[in-house]
């Protein structure tokens, strides 16, 4: 009796998730999603063939940019090249995987800057996953210890950046970079790194938002008062308006920590956060935000594909843990499916071998403005593939939760 009542459920299961499948416009149109990234980073990887650094974006001549190791974006390239084989389990993005993921080695002992989550996390983390090694292990372990070297007991947070005008300037963009912490603190590493992820986390929730719920993207304080020295825009419009990736890691960040700690707190912030983001007036209706929350609407503002990339990415996860989640997934869905339009989508052969066009790096800097970035693909990739194994019923384990 047993084995027939479980061959009919698994086949019902079957017939049940094919139907849901041919509903699901996001599932239907990811095989062509997937084949124009693959066909897009073919060509990229053929373009920089004798390049020893990694590729972040185009020059304004249409070739691609690469950078070393040390660059906070280094991670993504090979990320990206872990997700593609994630999508189809083909050896020859594995190959690629891993051999791009290596040249981070050389920076397992970073500490010059808080973005070692990004580096080393978004490319060993996604070795380790994929291909579990000891050594990407140790790798990860030394990144992590590294990072903590920043972290200041006083103020109970990490030093994001050194540089003037600040004194510990810490950047909301920091919060991605707590989850090397919490895999570390489960897997050898010292498990005062939870409590440092855990207080940045804490810390970053009293001083960094807004009344709004909109989070500022530096808050500098002063190491031996504690207090905030000033706060300041940077990469946004104006100290008053959300820049849009800020707001993005900001989320990502709090649906995390939510995952890794348990804390309700963290996943109360992940929903107010999400539902300001999704309701605020200045969002255009295709789900993808401007640069800048705050910037003036209208066809000549520049958008920004990796805020929408990312928050779509953090939403399908909340969609999981959310007590009602359908709204979410609902709101990633629709900003995939925009990604996933020619709006978005590069052309084959197009920019530069990357996978979305129309991001906005630094607007105020004029730097990479409506351009493609290197991390736009990375969370549109990794959204895509969470939103997958959501429909298709798989648990995908994320880096944190990896052993
Ligand atoms: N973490 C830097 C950026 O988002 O531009």
């Amino acid at each position: 009796m047993k084995p027939t009542h479980l061959f009919l459920s698994s086949s019902l299961a079957f017939v049940l998730s094919a139907a849901a499948h041919a509903e699901d416009a996001l599932m239907a149109k990811m095989p062509a999603v997937f084949e124009r990234a693959s066909v897009q980073y073919k060509g990229m990887l053929e373009k920089v063939e004798s390049d020893p650094n990694l590729p972040r974006t185009i020059k304004p001549d249409g070739s691609v940019l690469t950078v070393k190791p040390e660059d906070w974006t280094s991670g993504f390239f090979p990320g990206n090249l872990w997700f593609l084989h994630e999508y189809d389990g083909s050896p020859m993005w594995k190959e690629k995987a891993l051999a791009y993921t290596r040249r981070l080695e050389v920076i397992r002992h970073f500490k010059g800057n808080h973005d070692g989550g990004f580096m080393l996390g978004c490319s060993y983390g996604n070795a380790l996953r994929l291909s579990p090694d000891d050594e990407h292990r140790a790798v990860l372990r030394d990144a992590a210890a590294a990072l903590a070297t920043r972290y200041r007991p006083s103020l109970g947070m990490i030093q994001s950046w050194d540089h003037k005008p600040f004194t510990c300037p810490v950047i909301i963009d920091n919060m991605m970079n707590l989850e090397l912490l919490t895999w570390a603190a489960k897997n050898g590493g010292d498990s005062k790194l939870r409590d440092i992820a855990i207080s940045h986390a804490d810390q970053t929730l009293k001083n960094h938002f807004r009344p709004d719920g909109t989070a500022y993207h530096v808050v500098d304080y002063d190491p031996k008062t504690g207090w905030i020295r000033a706060i300041y825009g940077m990469q946004g419009a104006d100290v008053r308006t959300p820049w849009a990736r800020g707001q993005a890691w900001g989320l990502y960040g709090y649906v995390m920590m939510h995952r890794e700690t348990g804390k309700p707190e963290y996943l109360d912030k992940a929903v107010s956060f999400a539902k300001v983001l999704m309701n605020h007036p200045n969002l255009p209706a295709d789900k993808v935000p401007y640069w800048d929350f705050g910037a003036k609407p209208g066809d000549d503002t520049p958008r920004d594909a990796s805020a929408a990339a990312v928050i779509a990415s953090a939403l399908v996860e909340l969609s999981q843990i959310a007590p009602d989640g359908k709204p979410f997934l609902d709101f990633a869905r629709a900003q995939l499916l925009t990604l996933s339009s020619p709006a978005f989508l590069a052309e084959p052969g197009t920019n530069g071998g990357f996978i979305l066009t129309r991001s906005t790096g630094h607007l105020p800097a004029k730097s990479e403005i409506n351009v493609p970035l290197v991390y736009a693909d990375y969370y549109f990739l990794e959204a895509l593939l969470r939103y997958r194994a959501i429909v298709k019923g798989e648990k995908r384990i994320h880096f944190g939760q990896v052993k």
